[in-house]
């Protein structure tokens, strides 16, 4: 099953070189109030310490993450497509923005990412502009993930007074892509009928069909009070899911705890405060889910994908002929080059489709 993403992360690849925003492809979006922990969440899905993270807002731009399985047999030949010289570690990361380097030291990545958020945005604004940075690891499920600015409220300092609507807007743009699958994340400390990230993804997704919640900061609950209501679907229900975890404190952070100890301090606080629920909840539980959904919602858009493919086949037929009668070998060549390539991609998908659909029914 694994190995659909990569062909779709290749996909991307090629329509982005080609300059069409045509294709639409599944990705992993979050979405929630300031703080309320998207950032930590994608980091712990990711299982790397790279994301600027902390109280205020942080996250100033869009990041575009992708995680690309790459097995350590595989890394020279990814490094050969790259265009870009072999680390020695395996697990290695590159900037589109940035040409010929390659990161293997996870807190360079954060200062790039800070650094590149401040060209923008200066120190408070937000941008529309995303960042994208593409994960080469044998320790990945491949996956795009979307980081994205809280939701917030009221401007601070030299914030535009309509930040509000500024967000809004970005995330309309990110999350209104049916193919996106919504992330949003609550805190557990507030109301979870109130909650921002809920509200916001019925306004594009009003069946649920691709929301799954998240409610983060279950350590910060006050004393008395659990979150099993909640889990269990009785407050507020979310047809694909509600997955409580624990994310590292901003203590935790300063401490520069590990990813490693931050887990299993999840998993013995789930045995100890949900026994009933723990192994329905946490992170590795989380990404395990997403995984899955990723797959059903691929596997759900391939005949539109097809159709979009063959537009575009048409489309640059129709170019194609338009170059007239002087260049009607090199323009045949070109068509011929890129129906195969579309056929190859479709034959491809076509076929790892019927993979899903039977290994789904074991
Ligand atoms: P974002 O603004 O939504 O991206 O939130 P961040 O990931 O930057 O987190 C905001 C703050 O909340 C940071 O100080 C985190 O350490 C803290 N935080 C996030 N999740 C949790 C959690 O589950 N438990 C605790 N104790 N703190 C958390
Ligand atoms: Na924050
Ligand atoms: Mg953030």
């Amino acid at each position: 099953m694994d190995a659909l993403i990569p062909i779709l992360n290749k996909l991307q690849d090629v329509f982005n070189t080609v300059g069409s925003e045509n294709i639409q492809l599944p990705q992993i979006v979050v979405v929630g109030s300031q703080s309320a922990g998207k950032s930590s969440v994608i980091e712990n899905i990711v299982g790397r310490d790279f994301l600027p993270r902390g109280t205020g807002i942080v996250t100033r731009r869009p990041l575009t993450l992708q995680l690309i399985y790459t097995p350590v047999e595989d890394k020279e030949i990814q490094c050969q497509n790259l265009g870009c010289p072999v680390p020695n570690e395996d697990e290695f990361a590159v900037f589109t923005h940035i040409k010929d380097k390659v990161y293997t030291n996870f807190n360079e990545i954060r200062c790039e990412i800070e650094a590149e958020t401040d060209r923008l945005g200066g120190k408070k604004n937000i941008s529309k502009e995303p960042i994208t940075l593409k994960i080469y690891s044998p320790n990945v499920v491949t996956l795009t993930l979307i980081d994205l600015p809280g939701l917030t409220k009221v401007p601070v300092e030299d914030q535009p007074v309509d930040i509000e609507q500024q967000v809004r807007n970005l995330y309309l743009y990110y999350i209104s892509n049916p193919n996106a699958i919504i992330l949003a994340i609550t805190p557990a400390n507030i109301d979870f009928s109130t909650s921002e990230a809920v509200k916001f993804a019925k306004e594009v997704d009003p069946e649920g069909r691709r929301t799954l919640a998240v409610l983060t900061k279950l350590d910060l609950m006050d004393r008395g009070t659990d979150a099993y209501d909640v889990l269990c679907g009785r407050v507020i229900p979310v047809k694909l899911g509600i997955i409580g975890v624990v994310n590292r404190s901003q203590e935790d952070i300063h401490k520069k705890k590990p990813i490693e100890e931050a887990l299993r301090y999840e998993s013995a606080f789930l045995q100890k405060t949900y026994p009933s629920i723990a192994n329905r909840n946490g992170t590795p539980f989380l990404a395990k889910t997403l995984n899955r959904l990723l797959m059903y919602h691929i596997r759900d858009c391939l005949p539109s994908l097809k159709t979009r493919i063959n537009q575009m086949v048409s489309h640059f037929q129709t170019l194609v002929n338009s170059f007239g009668e002087p260049i009607e070998d090199k323009g045949r060549l070109l068509l011929q080059i890129i129906t195969k390539f579309a056929s190859n991609y479709c034959a491809t998908i076509e076929g790892t489709a019927k993979n899903i659909e039977v290994s789904e029914l074991c």
